[in-house]
C-alpha cells in the first residue's frame, strides 16, 4: 500500500523549497521502493486572501486521514489577521495532537558553525507542541485604550508534561544505545514561572528516578541559551516547553549553519500521525527569487521517510545532504553559490552516487 501524503506548500519560499524536497523524495522512494501518493492542498495566504478560508473543516477532516503531511511555511505580510498562523499550522499541531516537535541540529560539515571552536554539534530539541502559551487561552479587554489588558495563559497539563518528558528520556536512551551521548537536559524557567514550571520540575524528578541510568540535568532557559553558544557539544537531547522550544531551536539551527538547513517533525507517537516541515518560515524577502536553501525541506522529507519506516531512504538523503554541504555545493547561506534548484540537484547527484553503497 502506498503512503498517502498531503503536501501543503504554503507561503513565501514554502512552495520553492517543497518542490525541491519532493524531487528528492521521488528519487529516493524510487530507489527504496517506498511508495508515496501525494495530494497537494492550496492552503495558505493566497487562498485566504481570495476566499477568507484558512483551514476549512472539510479539508481538516481529509488531513486527519493521511499518513503524513509535508508542509513548506505559513506566513505572508499581506495577511493582517493575527490568528492566521494559529488557524492553519497551530490548528494542525493541536487538533491532530502532534505533541512532539523534534528539531535536530547536526553540524552537516566542518566550518558551517559561526562558533570559533565548536567541532561537533549533534543535538535535538524535543519541543512540547500542544500546550504552553500557544494554546490561545486569554483575551483582550478595553482593546486600544490606555487601560487595555492583554492576557495569554501559559497552559501546562500533567498529561502533556509527562508525555513529553517521558518521550525525551526514551529518546536519550535510544541515542545512547546508538552510540551517541544520550544526555538529557530539561529546560524551564521554574525560578520565575513557579506554578507552571514547578510541574515540569516534579515530573522531571519522577522520570529521573525511574531512569537513573540516563544522564539528566536541568538548566533554566536563560542559562541554556548561554550554554548553547558557549559549549553546544554538552547537549544531546533538550526537552522544553512550546515557546522555549521555538526559540532554542532557531538558536540551535543557526549554530549548525542556519535556519535554511533545519528540519522538523511534528508527530504523535501513539497514533503515528505526523507533519514534517522545515524549522524556518516563509522568509518573504527571499520569496520568488529562487535563492532559498532547500535543505531544511529536504531533511524534513528524510524525517518523514524515517517516520514512515523507511530508515534506509532517510539515511540516503542525510548522507547526500552532508556530502553536498562538505563540498559547499549549496546555496549562499551554507557557503556555496547555487540557487535553490541547483542545490537540490547537488543532493540528487550524490544520492545517485551513494545509492549503490547503501542497503535499500
Ligand atoms: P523566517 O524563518 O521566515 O526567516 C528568517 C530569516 O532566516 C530569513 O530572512 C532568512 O535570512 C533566513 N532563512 C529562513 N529560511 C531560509 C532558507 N530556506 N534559505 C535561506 N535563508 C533562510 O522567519 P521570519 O522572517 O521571522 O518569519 C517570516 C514569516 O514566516 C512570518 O509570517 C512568520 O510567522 C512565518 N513563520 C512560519 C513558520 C512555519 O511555517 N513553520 C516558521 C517560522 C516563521
Ligand atoms: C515555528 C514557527 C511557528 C511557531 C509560528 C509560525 C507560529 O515559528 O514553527 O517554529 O512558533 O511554532
Ligand atoms: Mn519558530
Amino acid at each position: 500500500m502506498p503512503f498517502r501524503i498531503a503536501v501543503i506548500p504554503g507561503d513565501g519560499i514554502g512552495p520553492e523549497v517543497i518542490a525541491q524536497g519532493l524531487r528528492v523524495l521521488d528519487a529516493v522512494s524510487a530507489a527504496t521502493g517506498t511508495r508515496l501518493d501525494r495530494v497537494t492542498y492550496d492552503l495558505g495566504a493566497e487562498r485566504y486572501l481570495r476566499t477568507g478560508e484558512i483551514l476549512p473543516d472539510a479539508v481538516f477532516k481529509e488531513l486527519q486521514t493521511v499518513d503524513a503531511i509535508y508542509l513548506g511555511a505559513v506566513g505572508d505580510p499581506r495577511v493582517d489577521n493575527p490568528q492566521y498562523a494559529a488557524g492553519l499550522l497551530l490548528r494542525l499541531r493541536f487538533e491532530l495532537d502532534l505533541w512532539v516537535n523534534l528539531r535536530p541540529s547536526r553540524l552537516l560539515a566542518p566550518g558551517l558553525t559561526p562558533l570559533r571552536d565548536a567541532a561537533s554539534i549533534d543535538l535535538v530539541v524535543v519541543r512540547e507542541n500542544t500546550e504552553g502559551a500557544y494554546v490561545g487561552m486569554g483575551g483582550q479587554f478595553k482593546r486600544g485604550t490606555p487601560d487595555e489588558i492583554a492576557i495569554q495563559e501559559d497552559v501546562n497539563t500533567r498529561k502533556g508534561v509527562e508525555r513529553i518528558i517521558h518521550y525525551a528520556f526514551e529518546l536519550a536512551r535510544q541515542r545512547r544505545a546508538a552510540g551517541q551521548r544520550g544526555r538529557l537536559t530539561m529546560v524551564d524557567k521554574s525560578n520565575a514561572l513557579y506554578h507552571a514550571h514547578d510541574l515540569w520540575q516534579r515530573v522531571f524528578a519522577l522520570e529521573r528516578q525511574a531512569s537513573p541510568e540516563i544522564e539528566a540535568e536541568h538548566l533554566f532557559v536563560d542559562a541554556a541559551a548561554m550554554q548553547l553558544v558557549k559549549d553546544p557539544s554538552r547537549f544531546d537531547v533538550i526537552v522544553t516547553s512550546n515557546m522555549f522550544g521555538d526559540i532554542l531551536s532557531d538558536l540551535a539551527s543557526e549554530l549548525v549553519g542556519g535556519l535554511g538547513q533545519a528540519p522538523s517533525a511534528n508527530i504523535n507517537p501513539d497514533n503515528r500521525r505526523g507533519l514534517f516541515e522545515p524549522v524556518h518560515g516563509s522568509a518573504p524577502k527571499h520569496a520568488g527569487k529562487g535563492i532559498a536553501n532547500p535543505v531544511g525541506a529536504i531533511l524534513a522529507g528524510a524525517m518523514m521517510l524515517r517516520h514512515l519506516g523507511d530508515e534506509a531512504g532517510a539515511l540516503r538523503i542525510e548522507r547526500a545532504v552532508m556530502s553536498a554541504a562538505a563540498d559547499r555545493r549549496t546555496t549562499k547561506d551554507l557557503g556555496g553559490a547555487l540557487n535553490t534548484t541547483e542545490a537540490a540537484d547537488a543532493v540528487l547527484e550524490r544520492l545517485e552516487r551513494i545509492g549503490s553503497s547503501l542497503p535499500s
